[in-house]
């Protein structure tokens, strides 16, 4: 976030923006960049990752993995009718996972996944190709992000934030709707910075090592990938569970630009200005 606050004209009069309160500038050009190319990349990787699932879709703990053993999760298909089966557990899928009537037995459907017809080698060929994207974006804007001050200023968690009266107040706030207004709309709350730091230090980097650690070819160069995911087929269960981490943190994080002003919040983070929401008025003393 720039730290400058340059006021600016003053508002439209359109649905979701704060009355009142300065216009700032909020998020640097390279967030801003990298969050929309991120936000195209990762839905190519999401789509063409469901249809390469789609060739074996079934999840295994271990070095190998294979049809006779045991899957631990699987997406099945019976005559048309689905089913996804996690442990014992069996839930009846039809219709969304497994089975959209006899002649599309596919575990994920066409809608979800890149191409939308059965495809495994064009699905590898977009997953492989914006996997460059993503891997040296994500490089790119944390180099980026840590010369600028970004992550020191914006990111990083303090000790303040991290008691768990802290925690425990942001929550309640979050429960309740309520959203920060004046200078701490600037700043992200301590449930943001842990949401944003789990994505950029966490689950994107682990995306990344997995699917690394699937490669044939680098499994020759860098062998301790393998041991540190203890396999192939962990590392492919770990790439998919970090994956529907990434799909779980996409509906909350839209689910918050919606009740926080959805034109204010995706304004700030296209062009970079934000309407800081006006602290309320003190009552006046009777
Ligand atoms: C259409 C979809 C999306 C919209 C409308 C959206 C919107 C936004 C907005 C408005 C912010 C700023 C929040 C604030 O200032 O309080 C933000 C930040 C962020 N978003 Fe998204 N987002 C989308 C998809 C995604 C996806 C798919 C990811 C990751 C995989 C993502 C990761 C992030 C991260 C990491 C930040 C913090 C960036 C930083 O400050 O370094 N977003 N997003």
């Amino acid at each position: 976030m720039a730290d400058e606050q340059a006021p600016m004209p003053a508002a439209s009069a359109l649905a979701g923006e704060p009355a009142g309160g300065t216009l700032v500038r909020r998020h640097r050009l390279s967030t801003r960049l990298w969050h929309w190319v991120n936000v195209v990349t990762v839905a190519v990787m999401l789509m063409s990752g469901l249809m390469i699932f789609n060739a074996h879709p079934r999840l295994y703990w271990g070095e190998f993995g294979a049809n006779p053993d045991h899957a631990w999760l699987e997406i099945a298909s019976h005559q048309g009718a689905g089913e996804l089966r996690i442990g014992a557990l069996k839930l009846a899928t039809t219709g969304l996972f497994g089975g959209q009537g006899a002649a599309q037995a596919r575990a994920f459907p066409g809608w979800m996944t890149i191409p939308s017809t059965y495809s495994l080698a064009d699905a590898r060929l977009w997953h492989l190709a914006f996997a460059w994207v993503l891997a040296f974006g994500l490089l790119g804007y944390l180099l980026w992000s840590l010369a600028n001050g970004h992550i020191r200023r914006d990111l990083h968690i303090t000790r303040k934030e991290w008691r768990l009266a802290h925690l425990w107040r942001d929550v309640k706030a979050h429960a309740a709707l309520r959203f920060p207004t004046g200078a701490a709309a600037l700043r992200y709350n301590v449930l943001q910075k842990l949401a944003y730091c789990g994505v950029l230090f966490g689950l994107l980097p682990l995306l990344i090592l997995t699917g690394l650690t699937m490669s044939p070819a680098l499994n020759a160069g860098l062998p301790f990938l393998l041991e540190l995911f203890g396999g192939r087929q962990s590392a492919r269960s770990l790439h998919f569970i970090a994956a529907l981490g990434l799909v779980v943190f996409f509906l909350v994080h839209i689910a918050m630009v919606v009740l926080a002003g959805p034109f204010n919040e995706v304004r700030s983070m296209i062009t970079g200005r934000f309407r800081v929401p006006p602290e309320p008025k003190e009552p006046a003393d009777a």
